[in-house]
């Protein structure tokens, strides 16, 4: 048998072969890109790292955090959220920098009793100014299955998206005076709570804490194109080398026409708040941003 390379040779091959697929988009697991942040055990990494579950009984809750900071990103997380009577509880993912001036992306899944729908809250917060609510149902049971959400946050825009179908989008509105997440690094959160005093039809149905523990499940979590922060800089590595010519085209991707089709029809049969019609709540006058298309 005559070997074409040196046992060293071929040891190093097969090691940086290993060393490739370990990082590519299939291999991420929880235990390298989250830690779990408190609820003392509620909170588990399982399958070697590819599920995380958090859980919530009449104690506490639970949560977990991203290990890196992320300045821009298209980040893709599965969630399978509290099955049956849910009411009462909130299942928050999102992301936030920190200080009183934090920025923050957010979606907040509002549980309810069996066989009512949850609501997907969403909100965006600039320089520690929020008030930008857009509620939505969804077009299916989220605690059936698992159901990815995304959020693509690039400098000229935030895009909150279900299943690949966009439900929302945050315009950079810098030119109307409106701050816009540019500058400060941020987190991945997610946390399963109890909001009993508000959640459910604004806090009239309470948890039952006979159907505890309450769980929420996740999995797939894909932050490939994201820029990620470390001591001061930000390095946009694209792990897409090889499908794609220009790895980081999502740094300034828009919604194509199809996309703003699906997002219109998301808008009109499945949106229950927008802040920008709501003129009782701005005497002033809508947010400047609302009045862009
Ligand atoms: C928040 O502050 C801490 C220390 O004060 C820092 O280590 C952390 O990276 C900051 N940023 C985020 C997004 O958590
Ligand atoms: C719960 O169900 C009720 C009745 O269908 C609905 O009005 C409400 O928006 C649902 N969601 C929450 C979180 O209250």
């Amino acid at each position: 048998m005559a070997s074409p390379c040196t046992s060293s040779i071929c040891i190093t091959t097969l090691l940086l072969v290993v060393v490739s697929w370990a990082t590519s988009a299939s291999a991420r697991n929880f235990y390298q890109d989250f830690d779990v942040t408190w609820g003392d055990g509620r909170a588990q990494i399982l399958n070697n790292g590819d599920l995380l579950t958090l859980s919530l009984d009449k104690a506490s809750g639970s949560g977990f955090q991203s290990k890196n900071e992320y300045l821009f990103g298209k980040i893709d997380m599965q969630l399978k959220l509290v099955p049956g009577n849910s009411a009462g509880t909130v299942t928050a993912y999102y992301l936030s920098s920190n200080g009183s001036t934090w920025d923050e992306i957010d979606f907040e899944f509002l549980g309810n009793l069996s066989g009512d729908p949850y609501i997907l809250h969403t909100n965006v917060f600039s320089q520690g100014k929020g008030n930008r609510e857009q509620q939505f149902y969804l077009w299916f049971d989220p605690t059936a299955d698992f159901h990815t959400y995304s959020i693509l946050w690039n400098p000229q825009r935030i895009i909150f998206s279900v299943d690949g179908t966009p439900i929302r989008e945050f315009k950079n509105a810098e030119s109307m005076g409106v701050p816009f997440p540019k500058s400060q690094p941020m987190r991945i959160f997610s946390s399963l709570w109890n909001a009993d005093d508000w959640a459910t039809r604004g806090g009239l149905v309470k948890t039952d804490w006979t159907q505890a523990p309450f769980t929420a499940s996740y999995r797939n979590f894909n932050a490939d194109n994201a820029c990620v922060w470390s001591s001061g800089s930000s390095s946009c590595a694209s792990s897409s080398s090889s499908s794609s010519s220009d790895g980081n085209a999502w740094l300034s991707e828009e919604l194509d026409s199809t996309s703003q089709e699906k997002l219109k029809w998301v808008q009109s049969n499945y949106m229950i708040y927008n802040y920008c019609t709501d003129a009782k709540r701005f005497p002033q006058g809508l947010p400047p941003e609302c009045t862009m298309s």
